[in-house]
């Protein structure tokens, strides 16, 4: 892998300054070539048992490239840098111990907008694509609802929602003050920072206005479900206690109080925990309507909870 340079224009006796020129000329030599290094790292990717092996590889050269991946492959010929290669070498080794690509690029797509994202946020995921949507699909563009995200991460909900509901009061909650950092860099590069309240605190407790809307990706798994494609995000994003329920008790139970009478809540879920949750939403909402959303893969994802505490029927 990134085999030593050729030496075939070096020579032991060259001068210093010829040696440095020498070895800048090395830098360039062919085995820095794109179709090279592409496929250099594609092996090493596959040896080490990547199923995404050449996606990657292509990503990956064309992060530290700086162009785009279609660059790749209309300049084969082009070369990298000593510091691209080395560059490249570092992100490869972290890949091969199956860090997400997105901790290596320091982005992630979320409903047509990218997201920096590192180490402190999980990285957003495609099914919590569809809170947002039905969230838009129910309410008009100017509304002027409070809309509560909690446990915000990389804000990725709270941005979206304030990108396509520019008269909506947003409010974004999570107990990491890291990932609110994270959150308000992300709401800066949408130009949302004046249009979101970030806050930190236990799930609606920093909140004090009465909300009409709650959304949330709340952590839900369980012990049981550790795994190592998720180890390098944080443990507080992804774990609940009570079999990943505890959560969904808290803030239920504190949305009961803080939730306008005909206020909504929607929920991500793990499908497995669909009764579970639908028991908790009624013990705190007894006469709560309550309509679940599937995922493309046809899995129960998301939990709608209409209030409707005033009404008499
Ligand atoms: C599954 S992640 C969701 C992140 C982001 N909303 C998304 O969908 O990509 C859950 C988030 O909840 C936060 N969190 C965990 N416990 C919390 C609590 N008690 N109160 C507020 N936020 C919490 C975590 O720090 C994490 O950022």
């Amino acid at each position: 892998m990134f085999a030593k340079q050729s030496t075939k224009y070096s020579s032991p006796q060259s001068s210093l300054h010829s040696r440095r020129a020498i070895g800048q000329a090395a830098v360039y030599s062919a085995s820095n070539g794109i179709n090279e290094l592409l496929s250099q790292a594609t092996n090493l990717l596959k040896r080490k048992k990547i199923t995404s092996a050449v996606l990657d590889a292509e990503v990956l050269l064309s992060y530290v490239l700086k162009k785009s991946r279609e660059y790749l492959f209309a300049h084969p010929e082009k070369m990298a840098n000593k510091n691209q290669v080395y560059w490249l070498k570092s992100l490869l080794k972290r890949r091969s111990r199956l860090e997400p690509i997105a901790y290596l690029t320091h982005q992630k797509e979320f409903y047509n907008l990218e997201f920096y994202v590192d180490q402190r946020v999980l990285i957003p995921r495609p099914e919590t694509e569809i809170l947002v949507e039905e969230i838009l699909k129910m309410i008009p563009k100017n509304s002027k609802a409070t809309i509560a995200d909690i446990g915000t991460g990389s804000g990725c909900i709270a941005i979206t929602l304030a990108k396509h509901l520019p008269k909506a009061k947003i409010i974004a909650s999570d107990i990491s003050k890291n990932a609110i950092a994270v959150a308000k860099r992300n709401a800066s590069r949408y130009s949302v920072a004046k249009r979101v309240k970030f806050v930190v605190g236990n799930l609606l407790k920093p909140i004090a206005h009465p909300i009409d809307i709650i959304v949330a990706n709340l952590p839900y798994l369980s012990q049981k479900d550790e795994n190592k494609e998720i180890k390098f995000e944080p443990y507080q994003a992804l774990f609940g206690r009570k079999n990943g329920l505890e959560h969904f008790e808290n803030l239920l139970k504190q949305a009961s109080v803080e939730l306008n009478p005909q206020g909504k809540i929607f929920l991500e879920i793990q499908p497995a925990q669909l009764k579970s949750i639908k028991v908790i939403a009624l013990n705190n909402f007894p006469k709560a309507e309550i309509r679940v959303i599937k995922d493309l893969s046809g899995q129960n994802r998301i939990m709608e909870i209409s209030s409707k505490k005033n009404s008499v029927t």
